[in-house]
């Protein structure tokens, strides 16, 4: 590489046709999935204060929203309930009549194209908000893995397209897998939640999807400050058998997103969370920064990263304004 004054890379920046020629990342609606939150026994969409622009849906809204939302463009929606029939253990979230299965068959029938992943956890279906079964205090791994299995092949067997595992239980992918393969789903991919940390980025999802806890989540999501840990996570789930790895939050963790991409052939989703879109939201707001070039930087970020699948709120506004 010559150095300068024969090289001056400032001449591929001269013009813009020739910038986007070059442009080496670039995000389209094939890589979103959109996050969405329905309620039941609810009479009229309720906003999220903490996440403006998002809505609670309520459920026998349902098929109409999800017919705009494939008509707008978007292929892949992921469903969060929120439940008025919790009890310890988030038992409606596996039953074949409860919120998850009857998200999943509405959405189904409504727009049959559209790739519907619902979020396999516990944490808005039980009353006390943790992602499992709660057993002295703590919760319990392998009573909440084989729940976990329960519910994906309820899930499943509604329709659902892919099971994505997000209560950070060790075994829950291989768990899942072998639940899923036993009753016929063997063609049902698992995008696993890999290196989920315990993030002050969920403070607005908790809100909307009502899943307050007391407490934490130390116990089963990742410490923030380890990075080889998430690793580990990955590669525990990849052997486990998962289709897909996620990183979660986005933004904060773009470093352990490239190792992981660096390590493993799977696809990669990354989820930018609650509190990210609040952030851009709220500043945007105020007149700090401008929302839009905030989007295209941040998602395009997490691309460049190593991401093939971006979780993200602002997927809609994608799908009405282009990237
Ligand atoms: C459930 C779950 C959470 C999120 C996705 N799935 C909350 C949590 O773990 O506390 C957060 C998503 C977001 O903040 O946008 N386990």
């Amino acid at each position: 590489m010559p150095s300068f004054p024969t090289a001056r890379l400032r001449r591929l920046r001269s013009n813009p046709t020739l910038r986007d020629l070059l442009q080496e990342n670039t995000v389209s609606l094939n890589d979103l999935i959109y996050p969405i939150f329905v309620e039941e026994d609810l009479e009229d969409p309720a906003p999220v204060e903490s996440m403006p622009g998002v809505e609670r849906i309520p459920e026998r809204r349902l098929a109409a929203s999800i017919k705009g939302i494939a008509a707008a463009g978007i292929r892949a929606v992921m469903l969060f309930g929120v439940s008025r029939h919790k009890d310890e253990v988030g038992s409606d979230s596996w039953n074949p009549e409860g919120l998850l299965a009857r998200m999943v068959r509405i959405c189904k029938d409504a727009a049959p194209d559209l790739v519907v992943i619902p979020d396999t956890c516990f944490c808005e279906y039980t009353t006390h908000g943790h992602c499992g079964v709660v057993a002295d205090g703590h919760v319990h791994n392998d009573q909440t893995i084989e729940n976990l299995a329960r519910q994906a092949v309820v899930a499943a067997r509604a329709g659902a397209d892919m099971i994505a595992p997000s209560a950070m239980m060790d075994g829950q992918v291989a768990a899942i897998r072998a639940g899923l393969d036993g009753a016929g789903f063997c063609g049902v991919p698992i995008m696993a939640y890999s290196s989920k940390f315990a993030s002050s980025f969920y403070g607005p999802f908790r809100a909307a999807a009502g899943s307050e806890l007391k407490g934490d989540r130390k116990t089963y999501q990742m410490n923030p400050l380890n990075g080889r840990e998430a690793l580990l996570e990955s590669i525990c789930d990849e052997a486990e058998g998962a289709d897909i790895l996620m990183v979660k939050p986005a933004l904060p963790y773009l470093d352990v997103l490239s190792q992981v991409r660096a390590r493993t052939l799977l696809p990669l989703a990354a989820y930018q969370v609650s509190g990210e879109y609040a952030m851009i939201k709220f500043a945007a707001a105020a007149g700090a920064i401008d929302e839009r070039r905030a989007v295209r930087e941040t998602l395009g970020a997490i691309k460049r990263a190593g991401a093939d699948l971006i979780l993200t709120y602002f997927a809609m506004d994608i799908a009405r304004e282009g990237f």
